[in-house]
């Protein structure tokens, strides 16, 4: 999709899509624009469509321009003073979804000129891109790319040619996880995660690969346990992009399930199938270090994910089994369907060790609990540190990626005690499953680093369209932490 912004755009250079953006329900904006668009009197019953031009509300009609078939869609998007990035983004998808013709050029004007917000335009194009993905690859009909190519009249050209570059890369690191997320087990294997991570190599990050040897070395048994059942082999991978000289380390670690069958504690048959996206956390990780690093933004950030596929077979972990994890905890495997935890802890455990970063965030599809408390809206957010989380709700606010903080309260341990072990990897049935999951990774995390672990198991995929993704995965978390990395200031 090619993006332009202009300075002016004459009536007789607009593509096969024109869009009139109006704020605060400027009617005389719209009606001027059409009147410079079209060869004749506005028609009546346009001007009708302009009465109902409320916060969005979307118009359109077709028409012939210059002996081809236009469509216009006319948009009343609400007060300026309100407009944010979030609220332009959706603005964009919204259009994106309501656009009906196939491989449209997008021409889009707005009343939105303002100072304050100079860069408005980048915002709706970028929700439009975003809007726009698609997952075709398993079919014999190739869709029609929606868009092929928007140009925006603006005044301030620069400013939205520099965000949109910016928002572009980010949504490029969006969709990596959509796409990952997307790929059915049988094709985003451990190996084929191996293989994405090392794609991170092209815009200089640092690979390394630890296998099933390296990892018995360090004991790393809670992770391996998870993986001792399938055929595929278990990896962990880190990321280093070290672009940010002596500025503090970032640590992102990610729940690289390429498939959660649950192990002898086996799921039911019924959606088993989306237990293909338990990578997603990874895949945040990874697409979240393609942002940074396709930007070059100044930061030191060092990726860290557990891969494994869980399994069922003669040799898989059975429940009631305890493994030492690389920490030397030991753990009472109560269910094996808890296995996120297990990967967890030896992936937190050794992100410490190995890195000592300032920061550890942590991206999972932890638990199906989070979905009965907080639906598909929010993600779940659990951390040791609330200057942590005030800087994650700054990013949360601003690119509208939601999250709920939740209670990481002790009084909840005695839930994962165990009778033969240290800790055992479920609660004991009394519910507040999210809290129990985030109080077990707490034991492997060293309290003197700030941590936030966040729950992404209901926003990572929607059976729903979202305002900036069609059904299917969302790419959560990644645009979180790319603005979170570029507002990074020392933390004290
Ligand atoms: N991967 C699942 C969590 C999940 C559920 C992600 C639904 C996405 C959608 C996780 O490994 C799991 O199975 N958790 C169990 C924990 C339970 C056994 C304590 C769960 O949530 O049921
Ligand atoms: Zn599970
Ligand atoms: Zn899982």
């Amino acid at each position: 999709m090619s993006v332009t912004f202009l300075e002016s755009i004459e009536p007789g250079n607009v593509g096969s899509v024109v869009v009139l953006v109006a704020f605060e329900n400027d009617k005389s904006f719209i009606a001027e624009k059409l009147e410079e668009l079209l060869p004749c009197r506005i028609p009546d019953t346009v001007a009708l469509l302009l009465d109902d031009l409320g916060y969005n509300k979307i118009s359109s009609f077709s028409l012939i321009l210059d002996g081809s078939l236009r469509e216009i869609i006319i948009v009343g998007a609400g007060s300026m003073k309100f407009s944010t990035r979030a609220s332009l983004e959706k603005l964009g998808g919204y259009i994106c979804d309501n656009i009906k013709t196939n491989e449209a050029k997008v021409t889009i004007f707005s009343n939105i000129e303002s100072d304050d917000l100079k860069t408005a335009s980048a915002y709706i194009t970028s929700g439009m891109q975003l809007k726009a993905w698609v997952f075709d690859k398993y079919k014999a009909k190739k869709q029609e790319p929606k868009v092929v190519a928007i140009s925006c009249q603006t005044r301030y050209q620069d400013a939205n040619k520099k965000e949109f570059d910016c928002l572009s890369a980010v949504n490029e690191g969006v969709c990596t996880v959509r796409r990952m997320s997307t790929e059915p087990a049988n094709v985003m294997t451990p190996d084929q995660m191996v293989e994405e991570a090392k794609d991170l190599k092209h815009y200089g990050v640092k690979v390394s690969v630890l296998d099933k040897k390296d990892m018995e070395k360090i004991g790393m048994n809670a992770l391996l346990g998870v993986g001792q059942g399938s055929e595929n082999p278990s990896y962990l991978i880190t990321m280093e992009y070290m672009e940010g000289d002596k500025s503090d380390l970032i640590a992102l670690v990610g729940k690289g399930l390429t498939f959660d069958s649950g192990g002898i504690s086996i799921k039911p048959a019924n959606k088993m199938g989306e237990m293909k996206e338990d990578m997603t956390g990874a895949a945040v990780v990874i697409g979240a270090i393609k942002a940074l690093a396709s930007q070059k933004v100044k930061a030191n950030v060092v990726g860290v994910i557990g891969v494994v596929e869980n399994m069922v077979s003669g040799k898989a972990q059975r429940p009631g089994d305890v493994v030492v994890a690389m920490s030397k905890k030991t753990i009472e495997v109560d269910n094996t369907d808890a296995e996120g935890r297990l990967v967890l802890a030896d992936a937190l455990w050794y992100t410490k060790e190995k890195f000592s970063p300032k920061i550890i965030i942590d991206f999972a599809t932890l638990t199906g609990a989070i979905q009965v408390a907080l639906g598909h809206e929010f993600a779940g957010l659990f951390s040791n540190s609330d200057d942590l989380c005030a800087r994650l709700f700054d990013s949360s606010d601003t690119v509208g990626e939601k999250l709920w903080r939740f209670p990481l309260h002790h009084s909840y341990e005695d839930d994962i005690k165990s009778c033969i072990a240290d800790i055992k990897n479920v609660g004991s049935g009394r519910g507040a499953g999210s809290i129990t999951a985030a109080l077990f990774l707490k034991h492997f995390v060293d309290p003197d680093v700030k941590w936030a672990h966040i729950d992404i198991a209901a926003v990572a995929a929607d059976s729903k369209n979202r305002a900036l993704s069609q059904r299917g995965a969302t790419g959560f978390g990644v645009r979180l932490i790319d603005n979170f990395v570029k507002n990074y200031k020392e933390i004290v």
